[in-house]
């Protein structure tokens, strides 16, 4: 393996002041968001989700962020799935975005619960067709399968089934999780490992805001 140890950079390109934090921590995201956006950082809405079974053995997986409101931060994927089964025993989760050209870090903590039946709905039938005949043919999800070709073929069946113009229904199994925010930390990476963090946490109604040592 490649010797690692002297490879580091420093981080210079911003500093992160209580000042300039909004109140509001998702509104603090969502300017961090745009600033990603503007940016041009490849998929800044990917972000890695924690979660824990029963047991307490950690596991993380890469997913899109398909939503932030002030009920939660949602993403969509199979019921069935790892993560799926962390959730049903554990209702909670953690998710972070890294968006490294910025040198910025940013995690949030909740409780999980699923999006209403409705909503799934409508977001199951914006996505690409494809992406639809995939989240039927992608099941269960995180368990198996004998080769590509078993896949590949029963994407095929699932195409002959509903071909391309016909309404694919939802899946039971398929659909999303809202993390419902009890805990926001935003990072600035800064030089000398001397970073610049704020933690969010419920306060009542609002926020109390925490510089953490870094
Ligand atoms: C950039 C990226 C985006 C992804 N988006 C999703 C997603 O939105 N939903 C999903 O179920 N899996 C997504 N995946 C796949 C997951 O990382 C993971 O492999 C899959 O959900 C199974 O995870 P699990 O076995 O931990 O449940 C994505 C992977 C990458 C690299």
């Amino acid at each position: 393996m490649t010797d690692l140890t002297s490879m580091r950079i420093s981080y210079t390109r911003a500093e992160l002041r209580r000042r300039d934090l909004n109140a509001d921590p998702l509104a603090q995201f969502q300017t961090w968001f745009d600033e990603a956006l503007a940016a041009d950082l490849p998929e800044p809405y990917a972000m890695q989700v924690a979660t824990a079974n029963a047991a307490g053995r950690p596991s993380l997986r890469t997913v899109l962020l398909r939503g932030a409101t002030p009920e939660g931060l949602t993403f969509y994927t199979n019921f069935e799935s790892h993560k799926g089964l962390d959730l049903a025993a554990n209702p909670q989760a953690e998710f972070l975005f890294y968006w490294a050209e910025l040198e910025r870090q940013v995690r949030a903590f909740g409780s999980i619960a699923r999006v209403p039946d409705a909503e799934a709905d409508h977001y199951f039938h914006v996505r690409p067709f494809e992406s639809q005949l995939a989240a039927h043919a992608s099941d269960p999800q995180s368990a198996p399968i004998q080769n590509r070709e078993a896949l590949e073929a029963k994407f095929a069946a699932l195409h002959e089934r509903f071909p391309e113009g016909t309404t694919i229904p939802r899946p039971q199994f398929w659909g999303g999780y809202r993390l419902s925010v009890q805990e926001w930390e935003f990072w600035q990476g800064r030089p000398n490992r001397m970073h610049d963090r704020f933690r969010y946490t419920r306060d009542g109604a609002g926020w109390r805001l925490d510089r953490l040592m870094p």
